[in-house]
This record gives structure tokens, sequence and C-alpha cells, in this order.
């Protein structure tokens, strides 16, 4: 090999205090693993001496217990950008021991490169494979990892040989040019090719190289249950629909769908309605789901930033590769999730919602508006670019006590401008093309759980006819205020 090998704990000792340190890969897979796990230890051991050791943290989405878990309970970040879904990163960042700041993921890459998040001191990579040139096969996703490998002053290379090296050929690496520079992306179906197979990186920046054999570690998903099935048969039904009118194409357009259980479970859900074509994704995440639905026939090509597979299923994937291989295309987070792209391709985007008001605004990421969930991701890169854009949700959380639909959102992400249909287990608010009094009616009417009906219809009554929004000031966050005091939001009075 054209480098030089380190341990774990060689490469981890070449990190400094204060360092920022970018992390390729996204979405808890594809990103290096035993470095920052050995980096933990040494930060826990220099606590233990008395002496400070933090890094700041850029990575392109969420990272797994051995980077956001381990190096969040060693006490050894400063910082947090963009995204993450530990539980240890999420308590230290809602305990206010971790800065940090929720970004649009399709701008990171660019603000990196802009100089807004500041110098990336050592950048660590995932490969499958390095060439005899020295260039690199990633694993199993890109996120900002052609931005970072330019822009960090120093490389640390984690060959794990669980991935194969016959993935070559799945990633296609681009990186716009910064304005007044910059040009169309000239990707016009998804499955267009535009960039690199493989990842160049200036060799004299590489310190070297870690062997590993690890996993990514993905546990399955949570099943599909009542709710997220009826909540997919409820797309898939307005979906068929807008088909049947000719609002959408005979030929369907790429689809785009969310990280989690509820958008998991809703893509199967959807993808099983055999009325509706088999379909394309230009999508962020590439879940479960998509493999199973490709086994099928109904999914036909999917372009993403991550393969977001259970170990299991990412198994079946490369026994299979001559099948699935073709199908799928990993690019930068910047691609996959670029306003141009999911405008002239006519994504539909389905996100989902932690909770959503009356008037079709949704909030995606802060619980009660104070704690940090996860983060923003890309749904609203999606959702404001989308052909369609649908957020879905159960209409209820944590077994009734908490409405996902309120008078008013605790937090915004993505604003009543964006969201143009919402969707729950109760039915579908078509919220285009209506005033916020006939949003808040239609979505009260077919979204809102039996529980919340009445409440909500209290509450819209109080202002209606008065004003153009009808939202009542001093009563606005009433359910939130309910729960915090008495632990169910059914106890709201309006
Ligand atoms: N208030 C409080 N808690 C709520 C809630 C609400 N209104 N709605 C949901 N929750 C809780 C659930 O009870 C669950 O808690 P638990 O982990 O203690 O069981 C948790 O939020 C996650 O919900 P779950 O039902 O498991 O949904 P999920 O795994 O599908 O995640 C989001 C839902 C919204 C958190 C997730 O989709 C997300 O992070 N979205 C933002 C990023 C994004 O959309 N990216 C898309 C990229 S293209």
């Amino acid at each position: 090999m054209i480098y030089s090998t380190l341990t774990a704990e060689e490469a981890a000792a070449l990190i400094k205090d204060g360092d920022v340190v970018g992390i390729g890969g996204f979405s808890s897979v594809g990103t290096a693993k035993a470095v920052p796990a050995a980096l933990a230890k040494r930060a826990e051991m220099l606590h233990a001496n008395g002496e400070s050791f933090q890094v700041g943290l850029i990575t392109g989405g969420s990272t797994g217990d051995q980077i956001d878990g381990a190096l969040s309970r060693a006490k050894a970040v400063k910082f947090r950008t963009p995204f993450q879904s530990h539980k240890d990163m999420r308590n230290a960042i809602n305990a206010g021991e971790v800065h940090y700041f929720d970004m649009h993921l399709s701008h990171v890459a660019q603000d990196l490169r802009y100089g807004f998040l500041g110098n990336i001191d050592v950048a660590l990579i995932e490969a499958a494979d390095i060439t005899d040139d020295g260039e690199i096969v990633l694993t199993t996703s890109v996120g900002i990892t052609p931005t970072i490998a330019k822009s960090a002053n120093k490389i640390i290379i984690e060959l794990n040989t669980h991935h194969p090296a016959s993935i070559l050929g799945m990633h296609d690496l681009y990186e716009p040019a910064n304005p007044p520079y910059r040009r169309e992306i000239p990707i016009y179906t998804s499955s267009d090719r535009i960039g690199t197979a493989t990842l160049k990186v200036d060799k004299s920046k590489v310190l070297g190289v870690v062997l590993t054999d690890m996993p990514d570690g993905i546990a399955a998903f949570t099943p599909v249950d009542a709710v997220t099935a009826k909540i997919g048969q409820n797309v898939a039904d307005f979906l068929l629909s807008e088909l049947k009118i000719g609002r959408i194409p005979k030929e369907f357009l790429p689809l785009q769908s969310g990280v989690g259980n509820i958008a998991n479970a809703v893509l199967g859900s959807l993808g099983e309605c055999q009325d509706i074509p088999a379909f394309t994704m230009f999508t962020e995440v590439i879940q479960n789901s998509v493999i199973s639905l490709m086994e099928k026939g109904r999914i036909s090509f999917a372009s993403g930033s991550s393969l977001t597979l259970s170990d299991e299923v990412l198994q079946t994937v490369y026994n299979d590769y001559s099948f699935y291989g073709p199908k799928l295309m990993l690019r930068p987070q910047e691609i996959t999730n670029h306003p141009e792209l999911s405008r002239r391709l006519g994504v539909i985007a389905i996100n989902t919602a932690l909770e959503a008001d009356i008037f079709g605004n949704v909030n995606s990421t802060n619980v009660l508006g104070q704690k940090m969930m996860n983060g923003l991701g890309g749904s609203a890169d999606f959702a404001r670019n989308a052909y369609l854009s649908i957020f879905t949700c159960p209409s209820v959380a944590k077994k009734g006590v908490i409405s996902a639909i309120v008078p008013m959102v605790s937090h915004l992400d993505s604003s009543e401008h964006s969201v143009k249909i919402l969707v729950t287990e109760q039915g579908v608010a078509d919220l285009r093309a209506k005033s916020p009094l006939q949003k808040a009616q239609t979505i009260i009417e077919n979204c809102v759980h039996p529980e919340y009906k009445e409440l909500l219809w209290d509450y819209l009554k109080i202002q209606m006819g008065k004003c153009h929004t009808p939202m009542a000031l001093t009563k606005a966050l009433q359910m939130h205020i309910a729960f915090e005091e008495t632990g169910d939001m059914r106890n709201a009075k309006f």
C-alpha cells in the first residue's frame, strides 16, 4: 500500500486538544469508527490526569456509538454539527455540555468551503479499498467526505475490510465550484452519473491508514405497526389520486423518504401499493425498506448519500451485488439534497414531523421547543424544493398524552409555505391553495386524533373570523403548558 499503517491509538494520538475533526460518512454508516473510539479513550485518560481534551466534531450527518456515543460519554466534544441521533450525544447537548448547531445538510459542505465553519484539522475517512495510486473507494456513505478530504490539513484513513472492494463504482463524487464560478449540476434523472467513482486526496496530507474490520452496526428498524401502516396507506392513496387526476405524471416521479422508523415503515407500505408504478428514489438516506422494494421490483433505482441498512440487509446487498449494485448510487449530501435537483427532477418528498400546527408549520427537531431530538437533517432541503412536500407523523405520541397536532409549533423547522400535505394515521390534509383558516379546518378535520379534535376546534374558534391567521396569542402554547404541568395535553382548556 502507498500509505503507512497506524494503530487506532497511534492515529488518535495525532489529534490534539482543540482540533476540529471532520468525519466522513453519513447517517451512522460509512464513518471511521476505530480512531474515534480510541480518541474517546485517550480523552478519558487525559481527563483522569487533569488535562483538558476536547475536539470540535463536524460530520455529514448522524454517527454511531463509536463516535457520538463514545466521544460524548468521554466529554470530549466541544461543539457538534450538523446532525446526530445518538442518545448520549443528545443528552450531552440537552444538558448544555456540547454546543450543537443544527444545519440544513445541503449547506454543510459549501459552508466549509466558504470558511463559515472554520478549519478542519484532521479528517477521518473510511475506505473499502485504496487504489495503487492512493485514491479511496468509500464504503456505505458519502456525506461531506470529498469536501473534508480537500479542506482538512491532515487525513487519517480507516481501511475497513468488512466492505468488499468490489463496491467500486457505487459512488458518484462531485463537488460544485464556489460562486461566481458555479455551474448547473448536470443530473437529469436519478441515475445520471456526473463525478468520479473514487476519492482523490492530496497524498502528502495522509498521516496513515488504520486497518479495521467493523460492521456499521445499524440495528433493525422497528417493524411496521398499525399506525405506520395506515400512514403509509394514506400517503399511497393520496399519491394514487394525484396520479389519476394527472397532477403526477404517469411515469411517476422520484421519491425522497426521510429518516427513522416511521419513514422506513411508510415507504414500505407505500411501495407495496401495486397501483403505483415502480419508481426511482432521489433521496438522502437509503433505508431497509428500499432494498426489499428493489427485490420486489417496486423500486428500480435509488440515489442517496448513505446505505443506512441494518447489518443483515447490507449483507443481502453484498451477497447479491450483481443485482443490487447497478441499482444503487451514493453521492455527496450536497448533491442528493440540492435544491436545483429536487426542483428539476420533481422529487416527491416524504418527511417525518415531531409536531405540526393547525396552520401547517412543522417542528422536526425540538421536543416541547426545548430539547433537541436529532436535528433538521435534509428535511427542509427537500420540503422547500420538492414537487410535492409531504410530512407524516402519528397523530399522538407517548400513548396519547401528546398530540402531534398543536395550536402552534413550539419550534419551527419547515414553514407552512413549504408544507403542502400533512398525513397522519387519521387521514390526509391537502394544504395547497388554502388560507390559514382553511388549512386549520382541514388539518383538524382530517389529521387530528379524535381525543384532541374538540380541543383544537375550541382553540380555533377563539379568533375565527377576527383576523387572517386565527391564532390566539395568549393561548397558543396552552397544550404544551398542560403537558409540562400535568403530563397530559388533554388537560388544556380553551
Ligand atoms: N413530542 C414529544 N416526543 C415525540 C413527539 C412529540 N410531538 N413525537 C414523537 N416523539 C418521540 C417518540 O415518542 C419517540 O420517542 P422514544 O424514542 O422515546 O420512543 C421519538 O420521538 C422518535 O419517534 P419515532 O416514533 O421512533 O419516530 P422516528 O424514528 O421515525 O423519528 C423524527 C421521527 C421526527 C425524530 C425523525 O424523523 C427525525 O429526526 N427527523 C428530522 C430529520 C429528518 O427529517 N431528516 C430527513 C432527511 S432527508
